[in-house]
């Protein structure tokens, strides 16, 4: 599968042969930066925003810099090519668009628009249970761009499985199961500002339109009248529930939104209601990657959620080798959090992921430039990874290995 080189370097210094100056930051981490005077607090707050005292977050990063590329010479990079094949999608360069929840608190335009400049990056996106656009939307403006769904498991079995219905007949080709996020953690940033956008009625679109989730409701209105909502005091950027029917919708979600009961056991009733692949995300041990493989998912994703579920947990690049000692050989390991830019990409993939998911830089992408944002990051990714690659001396994916790499030394 040949290919063509991402180009935006080019179209930046040659346009017009002066060049013209991007909208936005070319480096992801000074996107990030902008966006905090862009967003408006509670959107910035959100996405920007981790668990506890942030730990986790900062570890992500810092674990990638203590890996060091160590490039190679006079290697023939001329015509390279670094797309994969993976769990049936199909990548010019290995990586995905993490599900991310809520994304229209970053720009009116949110999920179709990152839809939209997915499919024309050739990117596959994977769409949160927690969409502030109906899954069937997204689908629509995805067209036939590659789409994953990703799973709350909710309490509700029938709910579970009409989501898993409607997701393939709109075309989701790979199941994510998210294993991390039972309950929100302690996040000060939003509750320093009591932004919840789930308890303003944004983020929970897939359910309000879910046959299975309007029976339950239905059921709970004959058996009485629902209590409000404890949606909290107002927020600056979005309305408190606008009738009562939204507040009993909300109540409900918040009740059925995790199973704290669930256990590896239970992943057979997600085998039993989706025939695509399933990839379990949130893996941090050997051990629970063991279980995994064992449980018959296809594939893990190595995450800790880009630091938002637990303060101080391992940073995800330090759980990847042995993970992939493991199991790579068996099952498909992809990684997320932290991934900032080509560097950390190759990082990744050397120590054996086969491809990586961006989160926070595509959605502050989409708040500073909606789909036009989006595109800008997915563009500017691809093109950094392509150039640290060949300038690595590394002309395929293949040859990327855990050689490539070193541990820094001791600062001194
Ligand atoms: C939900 O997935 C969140 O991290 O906010």
């Amino acid at each position: 599968m040949d290919q063509p080189l991402e180009t935006y370097q080019d179209e930046i210094y040659l346009a017009g042969l002066g060049g013209v100056t991007p909208d936005l930051p070319t480096d992801l981490n000074e996107l990030e930066r902008a966006a905090a005077g862009r967003l408006t607090p509670g959107a910035y707050a959100y996405i920007a925003g981790s668990a506890g005292s942030g730990d986790t977050a900062r570890e992500n990063r810092e674990a990638f810099r203590r890996w060091r590329i160590v490039p190679r010479m006079l290697t023939d990079v001329s015509s390279p090519s670094y797309a994969s094949t993976v769990l049936g999608a199909d990548l010019a360069v290995p990586f995905l668009l993490a599900p991310v929840g809520v994304l229209g608190v970053a720009h009116p335009g949110g999920e179709v628009a990152v839809a939209r400049a997915a499919a024309a990056c050739g990117v596959p996106i994977v769409l949160s249970t927690a969409s502030s656009t109906a899954m069937e939307e997204v689908a629509e403006a995805s067209g036939d761009g590659q789409r994953w769904f990703q799973l709350y498991w909710p309490q509700d079995r029938a709910v579970a499985a009409s989501f898993l219905a409607r997701a393939k007949a709109a075309g989701f080709t790979a199941l994510v199961i998210t294993l991390d996020t039972r309950m929100l953690a302690w996040r000060p940033r939003d509750l320093d500002q009591a932004f919840q956008p789930f308890l303003r009625g944004v983020g929970i679109q897939n359910y309000l339109t879910d046959p299975a989730f309007q029976e339950s409701l239905a059921a709970l209105a004959s058996a009485g009248p629902a209590a409000p909502a404890s949606a909290g005091p107002a927020s600056a950027d979005l309305a408190a529930p606008a009738s009562a029917d939204l507040a009993a919708a909300i109540l409900q979600f918040t009740r059925i939104f995790g199973d704290r009961t669930l256990t590896w056991d239970d992943l057979s009733f997600a085998r039993d209601h989706w025939d695509g692949p399933i990839v379990v995300k949130g893996i941090l041990s050997v051990a629970d990657a063991e279980r995994a493989a064992g449980a018959g998912m296809d594939g893990i994703i190595v995450s800790n959620h880009g630091g938002r579920q637990v303060d101080g947990a391992i940073a995800a690049l330090d759980a990847l080798p042995a993970i992939v000692a493991a199991v790579g050989s068996r099952i498909t390991v992809l990684f997320d959090s932290g991934i900032r830019g080509g560097s950390d990409m190759l990082k990744a993939l050397a120590l054996g992921a086969r491809a990586v998911l961006i989160g926070r830089p595509y959605a502050f992408g989409l708040g500073m430039g909606g789909e036009d944002g989006v595109r800008h990051v997915l563009r500017a990714l691809r093109n950094d990874f392509e150039l640290t690659m060949r300038l690595s001396g590394y002309a395929s994916l293949g040859e990327l290995c855990p050689q490539s790499l070193v541990r820094a030394g001791p600062s001194s």
